[in-house]
């Protein structure tokens, strides 16, 4: 169902009359500097959310400015983190739009969602569990354990987000080459433009 919504919203939305129009998404894949743009922004916004995060991360883990408290690091940064964040979901989600198709049968792409839902839920742990007693370790050189553990999801999961963001640009796995079988299920191959094509069978196929 999911995939049926993005071929009609790849194809359809926004499309007018004529043999010659292109929908919405057709014209933010095609536009000349548009996208680029908007994948730069993604890119360089990176350093504003990511740079930021790491910092509080690393103040948590008792690894950086360890005199002063951590409070005074999160409340200094955090705005800046959501600045970035905000402009990070606004340009992946319109990245997204663009080539809805190639990001869904993407290996890439699905692992760097996993990686954001984890560090999405460290954060509501974080913010519900962890934090609860912070006076008490607030001016800590080096906090509590389940505070250096959460910073360390966090740092884990963020880097596996920017990784898999970076790896999403190649063409290594995508659908239609030789691939392992599960690298084609993983990714729905079978339901792709492209389909699925075993590893295992094409080199069956060749030694026949
Ligand atoms: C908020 C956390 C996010 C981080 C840290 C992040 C990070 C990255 C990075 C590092 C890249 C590689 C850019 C490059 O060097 O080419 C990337 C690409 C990409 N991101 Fe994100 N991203 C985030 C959120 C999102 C979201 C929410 C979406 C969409 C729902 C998204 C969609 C994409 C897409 C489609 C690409 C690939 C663009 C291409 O074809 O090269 N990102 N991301």
């Amino acid at each position: 169902m999911l995939r049926d919504f993005l071929v009609w919203m790849a194809t359809h939305l926004g499309k007018g009359p004529g043999e010659d129009a292109m929908s919405w998404s057709e014209a933010l894949a095609g536009s000349l500097n548009f996208w680029s743009l908007l994948e730069g922004t993604h890119v360089l916004s990176l350093m504003l959310f990511a740079g930021t995060i790491f910092v509080v991360d690393l103040r948590l883990m008792g690894a950086l400015f360890r005199k002063t408290p951590v409070s005074v690091v999160s409340d200094r940064v955090l705005p800046l983190t959501v600045f970035g964040l905000v402009i990070m979901l606004v340009t992946g989600t319109a990245l997204f739009f663009a080539k809805p198709l190639l990001y869904y049968h993407s290996l890439w792409f699905r692992l760097k969602l996993v990686f954001l839902a984890v560090a999405a839920i460290n954060i509501l742990v974080f913010h519900f569990r962890v934090q609860r007693d912070m006076e008490a370790w607030d001016a800590a050189p080096k906090p509590p354990a389940k505070a250096r553990a959460s910073a360390a999801v966090s740092l884990l999961s963020w880097v596996l987000v920017i990784t898999f963001g970076r790896f999403i640009a190649y063409d290594w796995t995508n659908c239609g080459k030789p691939l392992p079988h599960w690298i084609n299920v993983a990714e729905e191959c079978q339901r792709s433009e492209n389909g699925a094509n075993d590893v295992a069978k094409a080199a069956g196929g060749a030694l026949k």
